[in-house]
């Protein structure tokens, strides 16, 4: 009724995976946007969540903190029931395609068992409330459960048939689908959007831009997968933060909607412009011109050669479009991995080395 006069109701939701890279950044985004909303952020502090990202927003009163996992069912019934939940958005997940080749058993725990979970706790919790037509399930996904495109086939658009290639993306495939059946099968108002690649502050040391970013600062090799021709389609993340916010708030339900920024670049020209960004804002490199470091290593199995979104129906139901281009976008990242050592120097863990050597052996 009140947003029918153009005024917001608050809203009480839950944000899981709200630690993590884009999670975080999104707690940040609608904890500005959105003041007087209760946030709650559950998130089960694996080794890619880390609640230094939130704890400035830790103070404010519409905040609240609980570790846990999604697959703890009891978690989930309480935390919906006493925080009077009626907006779920899900980030949680397992995250890298890497880690997946090595070890896909916590992906399908994670993103299949604990979507699982989290849909038919919601579907519970909006059953004991007569099925309100104001909640949402909002699941975020990514373009990757549509498999790889050849250099000049059309961009992925909704109705691309799904053709997931990694034990990561065929996990995100079958959540999406159990998504789809709870909307389809027992009316849950869910959301979902399928997000091409992200990047920004925040962003954990192992995926591609931090990693070179770091890699660069530390005068260490910057490893190339294969021949480093495979395409990416980058969006900077405060803009799929926008995104999200715009589906929440303006899509019927049962919708899902392609988000991207229309910025495919191959990955070896992506490194050379971290490589020249460098050059021009870090005032004292270990090594320059930064392209030295450049060292191209044994390709990922299965590796996607090119991902491009077609993010249409977004711009045309919703009127979304992204704020930053990939320069703009990659100059703030890089600035803010310069200015932001604090943040990721202690991500370089024992694990974290553990884990890059078995990825990186031969660099
Ligand atoms: P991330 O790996 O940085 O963060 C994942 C977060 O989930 C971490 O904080 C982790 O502690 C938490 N988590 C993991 N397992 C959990 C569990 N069982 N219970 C509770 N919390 C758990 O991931 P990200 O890059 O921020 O991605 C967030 C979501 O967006 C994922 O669903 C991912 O598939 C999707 N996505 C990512 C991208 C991208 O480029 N990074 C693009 C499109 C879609
Ligand atoms: O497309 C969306 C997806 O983007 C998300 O669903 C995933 O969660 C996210 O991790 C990301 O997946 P990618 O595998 O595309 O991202 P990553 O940063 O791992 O790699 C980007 C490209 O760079 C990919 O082609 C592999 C390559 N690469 C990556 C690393 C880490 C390298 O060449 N060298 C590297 O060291």
């Amino acid at each position: 009724m009140t947003e029918q006069l153009g005024i917001r109701t608050p809203r009480r939701l839950i944000v899981t995976g709200g630690a993590g890279f884009i999670g975080a950044n999104f707690v940040h985004y609608w904890c500005g946007k959105y003041p007087g909303d209760r946030v709650v952020v559950l998130d089960a502090l694996t080794y890619a969540g880390n609640r230094a990202t939130i704890a400035p927003l830790e103070g404010k009163a519409n905040l609240r903190f609980v570790q846990g996992d999604i697959c703890d069912r009891p978690l989930i019934d309480q935390l919906l029931k006493e925080e009077d939940i009626d907006l779920l958005v899900h980030f949680a997940a397992e995250s890298h395609v890497d880690r997946s080749i090595l070890g896909p058993g916590a992906f399908v725990q994670t993103n299949v068992v604990g979507t699982f979970t989290l849909l038919e706790a919601f579907r519970q919790h909006w059953l004991a409330h007569d099925q309100p037509d104001t909640f949402r399930f909002h699941h975020v996904s990514t373009d990757e459960v549509y498999g790889s495109l050849e250099p000049d086939d059309p961009a992925f658009t909704e109705t691309t048939p799904y053709a997931p290639n990694s034990p990561y993306s065929a996990s995100k495939a079958g959540s999406d689908h159990l998504v789809r059946a709870y909307h389809h099968t027992y009316g849950l108002p869910t959301l979902m959007t399928n997000c091409s690649n992200n990047y920004g502050p925040y962003h954990f040391p192992e995926k591609l831009i931090p990693l070179m970013c770091i890699n660069i600062l530390l005068g260490k090799p910057l490893p190339v997968y294969g021949d480093g021709q495979n395409v990416r389609d980058w969006l900077y993340v405060e803009d799929h933060c926008s995104a999200i916010d715009a589906v929440i708030h303006g899509s019927k339900p049962g919708e899902t909607y392609n988000v991207g920024g229309n910025n495919e670049v191959k990955n070896l020209d992506l490194v050379h412009k971290l490589c020249d960004l460098m050059d021009e804002l870090a005032p004292d490199l270990p090594v320059r011109p930064a392209k030295q470091l450049i060292t191209f290593v044994k390709d990922r199995p299965g590796h996607d050669r090119r991902y491009a979104i077609n993010a249409t129906k977004l711009k045309t139901d919703l009127g979304w479009t992204p704020a930053q281009t990939v320069d703009s976008g990659l100059r703030q990242t890089v600035l803010w991995y310069l200015n932001h050592r604090d943040w990721w120097q202690p991500l370089l863990s024992q694990e974290y080395q553990a884990y890059y050597q078995k990825v990186y052996a031969s660099v």
